[in-house]
């Protein structure tokens, strides 16, 4: 029951892992890109993802297993906002997705503390799909105007002078 648990809590860790390395990518693209508002929904959301491997290492060492720090895959090279928000909208609904049934498993092995933590990761994850899924409907809106206005938005900061001091 232990064992099974372990697998299914390292499979998350490795998961999160995939989404911290590839939200970063996305996130130093978007930067790079001048769109300030989507590098930084990417950044959040990859502190969020590392914050759901700590809950995971402690469940896993209470358990007294190891905690495996391997990437279930490697870093997509997409640099394409719209392909950026799509695989990004696919891997939060593929990770609430395995955790609902992870969630499940536990449960039927006696393990409720597992359960309820990969419930409560179902939650994030969906909260994280719906933040890209509005972020696409924004683009279909406004178009590439959308991400013309952030690039705009940095350019009035960065050219706004300081204020004087007195
Ligand atoms: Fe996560
Ligand atoms: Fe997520």
């Amino acid at each position: 029951m232990k064992q099974k648990s372990i697998e299914l809590l390292n499979k998350a860790v490795a998961d999160e892992l995939t989404a911290v390395h590839q939200y970063m990518y996305f996130h130093f693209h978007c930067d790079d890109q001048g769109f300030d508002l989507l590098a930084n929904i990417f950044k959040r959301t990859a502190i969020e993802e590392m914050m759901h491997i700590e809950l995971l290492a402690e469940r896993i060492l209470f358990l007294k297993g190891e905690v495996d720090i391997l990437a279930s895959e490697e870093v997509k090279k997409k640099t394409d906002v719209k392909e950026m928000l799509k695989m990004a909208a696919a891997m939060e609904e593929k990770s609430a997705n395995d955790y609902n049934h992870w969630a499940n498993e536990c449960a039927q092995n006696a393990d409720s503390v597992s359960k309820k933590l990969f419930e409560q990761l179902v939650a994030d994850e969906e909260r994280h799909f719906d933040q890209y899924d509005v972020e696409m409907e924004n683009m279909k809106k406004f178009g590439d105007n959308y991400l013309a206005l952030q690039s705009i938005e940095r350019s009035k900061i960065i050219g706004t002078p300081p204020q004087a001091t007195q």
